[in-house]
């Protein structure tokens, strides 16, 4: 049988670019406690922060360094992001760098790798484009900034200053064709390096430099996490999403109404426990993140879902939103029925709610209309729900 190959063996390798992200530190600077890497802005942790960036820039191919020891805040910091195992480093940065390319080696090695310290959180996707284009034409490539602050050598006092002409600050991440990286590292003499820059000219390679970012800033002192949350607070955004859900009436079935068992002498007709209530809070939520919907997530024809409590989709929505560092601000709903009367049971569903969306009471409302017995529900046909949700979330770099 013939096989077509649609790519030259060329093009097939361009593609083959891996961020290799360090995050092996132990974030002595910024006090003891949970190394800063895991640390979380706006409930999301820093690591988090930076893996999402490079995804969304591009770079599909991601690989982590932690340190031996790291792996269980590891888990916690990535959540269900599907990254490779995390490569374990060294006790310097240049030992965690050296064992993520050998490990990218072991693996088949790549064209380009992008190296990034996990302590720079906020990543533009134009310095990913300036240092892929600078890599056309070099064999290294980083972001630079100017140096605005008058410099001085300092000892118990002020010393002389020194001139600021010519110097600029180096930021990750850094570019490199894979090879000529991994042979820079491997010929290192072994002194102290504080990014891979050095190590590439040391091996003669010269570096390009592009446009770096403030939002590139490394946060190394408690301070910089304080400035942090402050510049996330600023692009902070609030978006509504809507839900809508109909379900139609049913014999010998329970009555699941807002993750309450309602006694009636019907339920609902559908797939999972049908509660009407939950599946338009759901899309409300997955509206807000603009995050496809509920029949596209939990799919009817799936048997996984047959009887399923409708609970573990509003968690489901609730999780999306928090890998995604927002978080919720409250959900309204109004319920559509002639009977039952959900008067004495709203109490017990806006608990029940609030707890599965961890919000306090009053960020949950839940009210109940007849349709005046217009219409299936005036018909006492079935039972619709709306849902509207507020949801904070953070503007992209
Ligand atoms: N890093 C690493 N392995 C090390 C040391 C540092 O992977 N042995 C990583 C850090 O996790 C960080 C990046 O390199 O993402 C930049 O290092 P730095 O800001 O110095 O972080 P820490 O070494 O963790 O902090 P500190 O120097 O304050 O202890
Ligand atoms: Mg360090």
């Amino acid at each position: 049988m013939l096989t077509f190959v649609s790519m030259t063996k060329n093009e097939a390798s361009m593609g083959r670019t891996v961020a290799l992200v360090v995050a092996a530190g132990s974030g002595s600077r910024v006090g003891a406690g949970l190394p800063k890497q895991f640390r979380r802005l706006a409930g999301k942790s820093l690591l988090a922060f930076a893996v999402d960036h490079l995804i969304r820039a591009g770079i599909e191919d991601v690989r982590v360094v932690i340190g031996p020891g790291q792996e269980e805040p590891y888990r916690e910091a990535i959540g269900a992001r599907p990254l490779p195992s995390p490569i374990v480093g060294g006790a310097e940065r240049r030992e965690s760098v050296r064992a993520g390319l050998e490990a990218i080696a072991a693996a088949g090695g790549a064209e380009r790798v992008l190296i990034h310290d996990a302590a720079r959180p906020f990543l533009p996707g134009a310095v990913v484009r300036r240092l892929l284009d600078a890599l056309e034409t070099h064999e290294a490539a980083v972001p630079v900034l100017p140096v605005v602050d008058t410099l001085a050598h300092c000892g118990e006092r002020l010393g002389e200053s020194a001139a600021r002409d010519g110097l600029v600050r180096v930021q990750t991440p850094q570019a490199f064709r894979f090879d000529a990286i991994l042979a820079a590292h491997r010929a290192w003499d072994g002194g102290l390096a504080t990014d891979d820059s050095q190590i590439a000219r040391a091996a003669g390679i010269e570096v390009a430099i592009v446009a770096g970012d403030a939002a590139l800033e490394k946060l190394t002192f408690e301070e910089d996490f304080v400035r942090a949350e402050a510049m996330l607070a600023s692009r902070s955004v609030s978006r509504t999403g809507l839900g809508f859900d109909v379900h139609a009436f049913a014999p010998r079935r329970d009555l699941w109404l807002g993750g309450i068992l309602v006694p009636h002498d019907q339920g609902l007709a559908g797939h999972s426990d049908a509660d009407v209530v939950l599946h338009a809070v759901t899309d409300a939520l997955l509206g807000a993140i603009g995050a496809d919907d509920l029949g596209g997530h939990f799919p009817p024809s799936d048997p996984r879902w047959a009887g399923a409590s409708s609970s573990l989709f509003v968690e489901h929505a609730r999780g999306l939103i928090e890998a995604r560092g927002g978080r919720i601000d409250h959900v309204d709903v109004t319920i559509l029925c002639e009977a039952p009367r959900i008067g004495p049971h709203r109490e017990a569903m806006r608990e029940r709610l609030a707890a599965m969306l961890r919000l306090s009471l009053q960020a949950v409302s839940i009210k109940a209309t007849t349709t005046d017995r217009l219409g299936f529900v005036g018909r006492g046909e079935g039972i619709a729900a709306q849902a509207i949700a507020t949801v904070r979330t953070w503007e992209d770099l």
